[in-house]
C-alpha cells in the first residue's frame, strides 16, 4: 500500500528536555509539501553538534525536538515542484542547503545559501513555518532542517544530496556532516601545499576528516592536538604524525609549543573542537607571512575570539567554514565518489554501531570521548 500523500506513523527518538535521554516514540510524519522531500532514514550517526543542542548548556534549543543531521536514506515521496530527486533515490540529508538560485549558490566561492544556510534556531519548515512531526496532534520540532533521528523525516529539497546508488548507506552516512566538513575545511579552505605542516585541533571525526584532507593534499607533518590522550592511538590510523596534549605543558600556551616544534609555526591549522581557547591557539600557531588557520568547531553562544591585531598584520590568515565549503547538492556526490574510488577512507571513522532502540548509547560514547562515529541502524 502506498504511503504517498499520507501521514506516516513511525518511530522517532524525541528529545523532550535538555540533557534527558531521548525517548523512542510513535510520531506522525506529514507528507512533503512544495519543494519538500520525505525520506526513509536507514542509518544515522551522532555528531557533536547534536549533543550541544541536546544539552542546551552553551546553545539555545527548543523542545520537544527530533535531533540528528548525519544520515543516509532513500526518498519515499516528493512534494510539488520537486524534480531533482524521485522516490527510490539514495540520498544524504545535509544541515545546510543549496537552493541553486541565490547569489551564494551562484558564487563559486560560497556555500552559504541565503535561503537554506544552517539555522540552528529554525525548528519548523520554511514553506509554512510548521512542523511536519507531531505526537497526538501536538508538534514536535525539527533540528537543522534534517531531524534524522526518525524513521521518516521531511526536508527541503535543497538539503538533499542524491548520491551513487551503489554507495553503501551504512558507511556514507558519516559523509553527510562530520567527515566532509573536516575534509573540505582542509582541502577547500586551508589548502595546504605538498610537503606542508598542518596542525589539527580536536581529533574527533571532524578533526580526523581534516587530517584525511592533509594526507590527500600531501602534507608531510600532521600535528594532532587533543586533551584526550585516547585519541592519539586512533589518530595514528589517519596519518597524524605527531601529538600534542596541552595538559602536558603546564601553563605554556599550545601555540608556543607548536611554534617551537615547527621553527616558527605550522603552515596550516584546522580547529575542530568548539573550544574558544583552542580556536585562538589554532590561529596563533600558524607561521607568520603565510600561515592560514580555519575554524570549524561550533563555539559557545557567548564565546568571543580575542587576539592581538599584530597577529594579522604579520600576515597570518584566519578563516572559518560550515560544511567544509562544500555545496551540498553539487559537491557531496563527488565526496561519495572519492570513497567509492578508495581515495578517501571512511570505514575507519565508524567505531561503533547500535540499533535505533539504543540511540542513547551513542550520546554516552560521545560524552565519554570514546570512539569516533557511532552509526545508528534504523532497522
Ligand atoms: N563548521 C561545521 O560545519 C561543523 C560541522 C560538524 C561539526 N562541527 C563541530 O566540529 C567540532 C567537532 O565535532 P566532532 O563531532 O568531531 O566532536 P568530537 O567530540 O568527536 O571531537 C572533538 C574533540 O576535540 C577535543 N577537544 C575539546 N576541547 C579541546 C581543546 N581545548 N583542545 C584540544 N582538543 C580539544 C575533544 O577531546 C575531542 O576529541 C564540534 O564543535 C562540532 O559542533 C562543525
Ligand atoms: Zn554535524
Ligand atoms: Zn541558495
Amino acid at each position: 500500500m502506498t504511503t504517498v500523500g499520507k501521514v506516516i506513523k513511525c518511530k522517532a527518538a524525541v528529545a523532550w528536555e535538555a540533557g534527558k535521554p531521548l525517548v523512542i516514540e510513535e510520531v506522525e510524519v506529514a507528507p512533503p509539501q512544495k519543494m519538500e522531500v520525505r525520506i526513509k532514514i536507514l542509518f544515522t550517526s551522532l555528531c557533536h553538534t547534536d549533543v550541544y543542542f541536546w544539552e542546551a548548556k552553551a546553545q539555545d534549543s527548543v523542545f520537544p525536538r527530533i535531533l540528528g543531521h548525519e544520515a543516509s536514506g532513500v526518498v519515499e515521496s516528493v512534494g510539488e515542484g520537486v524534480t531533482e530527486v524521485a522516490a527510490g533515490d539514495h540520498v544524504l540529508p545535509v544541515f545546510t542547503g543549496e537552493c541553486g538560485d541565490c547569489a551564494h549558490c551562484k558564487s563559486a566561492e560560497s556555500n552559504m545559501c541565503s535561503l537554506l544556510r544552517i539555522n540552528t534556531e529554525r525548528a519548523v519548515m520554511i514553506n509554512d513555518q510548521k512542523s511536519r512531526f507531531s505526537i497526538k496532534g501536538k508538534p514536535v520540532y525539527h533540528f537543522l532542517g534534517t531531524s534524522t533521528f526518525s524513521e521518516y523525516t521531511v526536508l527541503h529539497v535543497g538539503c538533499v544530496a542524491k548520491i551513487n546508488p551503489l554507495a553503501p548507506l551504512d558507511k556514507v552516512c558519516v559523509l553527510s556532516c562530520g567527515i566532509s566538513t573536516g575534509l573540505g575545511a582542509t582541502l577547500n579552505v586551508a589548502k595546504p601545499f605538498k610537503g606542508s605542516s598542518v596542525a589539527v585541533f580536536g581529533l574527533g571525526a571532524v578533526g580526523l576528516g581534516a587530517a584525511e584532507g592533509a594526507r590527500l593534499a600531501g602534507a608531510s607533518r600532521v600535528i594532532g592536538v587533543d586533551l584526550n590522550p585516547a585519541r592519539f592511538e586512533e589518530a595514528k590510523k589517519f596519518g597524524v604524525t605527531e601529538f600534542v596534549n596541552p595538559k602536558d605543558y603546564n601553563n605554556k600556551p599550545v601555540q608556543e609549543v607548536i611554534a617551537e616544534m615547527t621553527d616558527g609555526g605550522v603552515d596550516r591549522s584546522v580547529e575542530c573542537t568548539g573550544n574558544i581557547n583552542a580556536m585562538i591557539s589554532a590561529f596563533e600557531c600558524v607561521h607568520d607571512g603565510w600561515g592560514v588557520a580555519v575554524l570549524v568547531g561550533v563555539p559557545h553562544k557567548e564565546a568571543v575570539f580575542k587576539t592581538h591585531p599584530l597577529n594579522f598584520l604579520n600576515e597570518r590568515t584566519l578563516k572559518g567554514t560550515f560544511f567544509g565549503n562544500y555545496k551540498p547538492r553539487s559537491d557531496l556526490p563527488s565526496v561519495v565518489e572519492m570513497y567509492m574510488n578508495k581515495e578517501l577512507e571512511v570505514d575507519k571513522f565508524i567505531t561503533h554501531t547500535v540499533p535505533f532502540a539504543e540511540i542513547n548509547k551513542a550520546f554516552e560514547l560521545m560524552l565519554k570521548g570514546e570512539g569516533l562515529r557511532c552509526v545508528i541502524r534504523m532497522e
